[in-house]
């Protein structure tokens, strides 16, 4: 594929693991374990492919309205993921974790920042996994820092504010894909996706494949931006 019709960074909006399990009359948590292998493949083959970077939103700044085991184990699943890329890390990929950490706890957040210092020097695709991440929370964050800098009147710039992001120095997200069926952002990259195409698939997450994201690029490649212009 031609490389201007490649994106630059992917949001992947991971739902559906709880439908996908009701069908099969499993509990939540089941969809969720099959979500996490998906996701593993999923990064590896946007490694494969040579993508520059990839955000996965996991957990949701209001994934907290869910039961109590059912957040639980989205955690414990995390960890395991967590373990397992200290163990390898993530060979050629740059891990970066995006969101609010302070809800998070202390033995999750060492493991996240071991994982971020373990893979920082990787020279392949940058993974961003949002976790406690809400668009609107991180808005909120940046305005707080460039208080705290003493940033003021027209030196808060868009620049300035996008430097103060949980994504800083990343490219703005190009492609968003969000399969089961939903057509909605869910206060996933709310300032990053300004100009970003968005492919909606309805595939459930734990059943989606390498072939999914080839077709969501297929179809972003056949999309015609102007970014306002003509
Ligand atoms: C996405 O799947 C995972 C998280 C939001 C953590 P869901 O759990 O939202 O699955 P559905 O939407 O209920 O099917
Ligand atoms: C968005 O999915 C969050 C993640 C996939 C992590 P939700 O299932 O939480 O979104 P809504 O509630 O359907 O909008
Ligand atoms: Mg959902």
């Amino acid at each position: 594929m031609e490389n201007s019709l490649l994106p630059r960074h992917v949001g992947i909006i991971m739902d559906g693991n709880g439908r996908w399990a009701k069908k099969r009359l499993l509990p939540r948590t089941a969809g969720h374990v099959q979500g996490a292998k998906a996701f593993r493949k999923c990064l590896r083959h946007c490694a494969d492919i040579g993508i520059e970077c990839v955000t996965f939103y996991a957990f949701s700044t209001e994934n907290w309205k869910r039961s109590e085991d059912e957040v639980n184990a989205i955690m414990d699943l995390f960890s395991d993921y967590l373990d397992e890329a200290i163990g390898m890390g993530e060979k050629d990929v740059s891990m970066r974790f995006i969101g609010d950490r302070g809800r998070l706890s202390d033995k999750l957040v060492r493991k996240m920042e071991q994982v971020e210092a373990d893979t920082a020097a990787n020279t392949g695709t940058v993974c961003c996994l949002a976790v406690n991440y809400g668009g609107r929370d991180e808005i909120l964050n940046a305005a707080r820092k460039l208080i705290s800098d003493g940033v003021t009147g027209d030196d808060i710039t868009e620049e300035a504010l996008n430097e103060r992001l949980y994504t800083a120095g990343l490219p703005d997200v190009d492609l968003i894909i969000r399969p089961s069926g939903e057509q909605r952002i869910s206060n996933f990259l709310i300032w990053q996706a300004a100009y970003a195409e968005y492919v909606f698939m309805d595939v459930m997450w734990p059943d989606f494949t390498e072939k999914d994201f080839d077709l969501a690029l297929e179809e972003f490649a056949t999309r015609n931006r102007r970014f306002g212009g003509v």
